[in-house]
């Protein structure tokens, strides 16, 4: 039995702090549907400050963040969004827009970098005389940063470009920016100066930020009074929601600075990964608290079989192929943990490697 846990499947199995316990323990709150719920207003106006926006919405996920998006923008049916093919909403999210909204979702390739060309973003756009053969384009999604690229980073000169090329087509821009704080930070730009080209924005207090549970959608005033709308329709408005509304004000201001932190020690991670023979990361792509490696020979190196040796040692990882794990780091991981895990995962290839010179 391990003694030690060192849980890397996700930014998201953070447990909540003292602070976040206390907070929620003591929360003001109200009933959120009558709107009066004064925690979860002051965490709406806060984010939206932050973000540079005029309102800002709680919803209880970033699956139902990035889905009132869509069917706002798109409004009626016969819309189509443009998006990355490596984007959660498209991979990962049910079809949600199209399964609930009747929105026809039309993806361009992201690059390694999780950029897409603009090029090909607007050739993608579909020409508005010929409505009687196509869906009316009306959205173009951005992620970022982008996770299954491997957490990396969208400029903000990339971002005001797609802004551009929206503008000019008369449609809208959403990012889906579950780890916007993590692509801010090592980007070193001001948030809302990130996502100022953006019509709306999810933010996601339960990743990166490591709140418990929530997201933000953060638009215009009137976006979010159609987005409030959309969200009681989809089962997503409820009443005492200051209780863990208190839990992400406690996030912003304890996890924000704490990013940087994360990063550096995704960027250790990488590094030491890079020095055992067996595995390959580019780790100059690492830019964030995502880490995608992979084995050189998947026959030699298991990955399952890898992945078990770890959770023996109380390394917790996530397979993604035969040959690919992926490693989350956040602010419940420590200087000595990355140490630890560097060392289990020396030890694991070394005992497959022996194992298969053994068999053969
Ligand atoms: C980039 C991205 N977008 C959206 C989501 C969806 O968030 P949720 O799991 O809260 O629905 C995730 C979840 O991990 C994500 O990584």
């Amino acid at each position: 039995m391990a003694t030690r846990t060192v849980d890397l499947r996700s930014d998201t199995v953070t447990k909540p702090t003292d602070a976040m316990r206390a907070a929620m323990a003591s929360a003001e709150v109200d009933d959120d549907l009558l709107g009066t719920d004064p925690t979860a207003s002051r965490l709406e106006s806060e984010i939206a400050r932050i973000m540079g926006k005029e309102a800002a919405l709680f919803v209880p996920s970033g699956t139902m963040a990035n889905l009132i998006s869509v069917l706002v923008h798109c409004e009626t049916r016969c819309g189509e969004v443009i998006l990355g093919d490596e984007s959660h909403m498209h991979i990962y999210e049910i079809g949600g827009m199209s399964t609930l909204g009747g929105v026809h979702p039309r993806t361009v390739k992201n690059n390694p970098d999780g950029t897409m060309d603009v090029d090909l973003i607007e050739a993608a756009i579909r020409d508005p005389e010929k409505e009687l053969l196509y869906p009316t384009t009306r959205l173009i999604c951005l992620e970022n940063t982008q996770a299954n690229c491997g957490g990396r980073c969208i400029s903000v000169e990339y971002t005001d470009r797609v802004g551009a090329l929206a503008k000019k087509h008369g449609l809208k821009l959403h990012i889906d920016g579950t780890r916007i704080f993590n692509a801010a930070v090592a980007l070193n730009v001001p948030v809302h100066r990130l996502v100022q080209a953006a019509d709306s924005v999810l933010v996601c207090l339960s990743k990166g930020l490591g709140a418990p549970v929530g997201s933000i959608i953060v638009g215009s005033k009137s976006f979010i009074v159609k987005a409030k709308r959309m969200r009681r329709a989809l089962g997503g408005a409820m009443n005492q929601i200051g209780v863990v509304c208190a839990a992400g004000l406690v996030a912003l201001q304890e996890n924000v600075p704490k990013l940087q932190d994360d990063h550096r020690r995704a960027k250790a991670l990488a590094d030491g990964l890079n020095q055992i023979q067996g595995l390959k990361i580019d780790a100059s792509t690492v830019e964030t608290n995502l880490i995608f490696f992979d084995t050189v020979d998947a026959s030699t190196i298991n990955v399952v079989k890898l992945c078990k040796i770890l959770e023996e040692h109380g390394i917790l990882v996530m397979a993604v192929s035969s040959s690919r794990i992926r490693l989350v780091l956040h602010h419940q991981i420590s200087d000595s943990d990355i140490q630890y895990t560097l060392s289990c995962v020396q030890r694991g290839v070394l005992q497959l490697q022996a194992e298969e010179a053994y068999n053969k």
